[in-house]
């Protein structure tokens, strides 16, 4: 099975977003199926410990790689540091989630966060695509939130960016339908993680383990356009989405945005 993975999505993934959380995860899990792997973010010591283990730990190859995704030029400067090998599969894991009132976080935190979570993807899927189609193989995985399903009231460019990434997963997901390239959306619910202890000391109810949702999101590739990890969190999907009036779903996930930290 490592094997067939390593065939389709590799030799080679870059994960957005990687220094800690769930891109952290995607990064082991993707060594221990036998990827070598190229990680981006910001914190460059976090990202040569993790290369360090994961040399040790997988036998893999893996390259720090620091940028920042708010910067348009990184996306570009980035796919030049992997010109030399080839990247079968691209985690776009990064976000950028200021929590509080509109009106009360300054313009500059909505339009990082456009760039960090909307832009960003775009481009390195538009710079990546061209060679897993003309190879045949590939893959894309997008993580999302539930957060796209409506607008999400304390956190709204962050919510609007999360449902940009889902159209946009699942419009890719159709074009290339075909191709041999995967694309899966992941509408994830609360994580443990580094971003949401920060946003929520204390957790959220339900939150999933890192573990069990990179598991779930790279074992979705070629199942379809969109995964909800969590069978909790696939009754709260339904149910916002095709149950309750969309004014109720709004307010339900202002309800629990408006407890975050900013
Ligand atoms: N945790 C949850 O409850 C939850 C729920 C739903 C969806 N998600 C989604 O899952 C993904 C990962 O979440 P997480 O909780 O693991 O996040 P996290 O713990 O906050 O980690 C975010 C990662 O993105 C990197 N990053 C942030 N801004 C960046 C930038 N400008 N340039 C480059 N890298 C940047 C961070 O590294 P540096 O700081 O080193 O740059 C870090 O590696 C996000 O897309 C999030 O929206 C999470």
């Amino acid at each position: 099975m490592q094997a067939d993975f390593r065939g389709r999505y590799g030799p080679w993934a870059l994960v957005a977003g990687a220094s800690e959380g769930l891109g952290a995860e995607f990064s082991r899990q993707l060594a221990g199926r036998g990827l070598n792997v190229g990680l981006v973010a910001r914190r460059a010591p976090l990202l040569e410990a993790l290369a360090d283990e994961l040399r040790a730990s997988a036998g893999v190859e893996a390259r720090a790689i620091t940028a920042d995704l708010a910067d348009p030029a990184a996306p570009g400067r980035i796919v030049d540091r992997m010109l030399d090998v080839e990247v079968g599969l691209l985690v776009c894991n990064a976000a950028f989630a200021p929590a509080g009132a509109f009106l009360e976080r300054p313009l500059e935190d909505h339009l990082r966060t456009v760039d960090v979570n909307a832009r960003a993807p775009l481009a390195l899927s538009r710079l990546l695509l061209p060679d897993m189609v003309s190879r045949g193989r590939g893959g894309v995985v997008v993580m999302s939130s539930l957060s796209a399903l409506q607008g999400a009231p304390f956190l709204a460019a962050y919510g609007a960016t999360k449902a940009f990434q889902l159209s946009l997963s699942e419009a890719l997901w159709f074009e290339l339908r075909g191709s041999g390239v995967d694309v899966v959306d992941v509408c994830a619910g609360a994580v443990r993680t580094p971003g949401l202890e920060e946003a929520a000391p204390g957790g959220a109810p339900g939150a999933l383990d890192p573990h069990a949702v990179v598991r779930a999101a790279l074992d979705g590739l070629g199942r379809g356009p969109e995964i909800v990890p969590g069978a909790l969190n696939r009754v709260a999907a339904f149910a916002l989405r095709r149950m309750l009036p969309r004014q109720t779903a709004v307010a339900l996930m202002g309800a629990q945005a408006r407890r975050l930290r900013p």
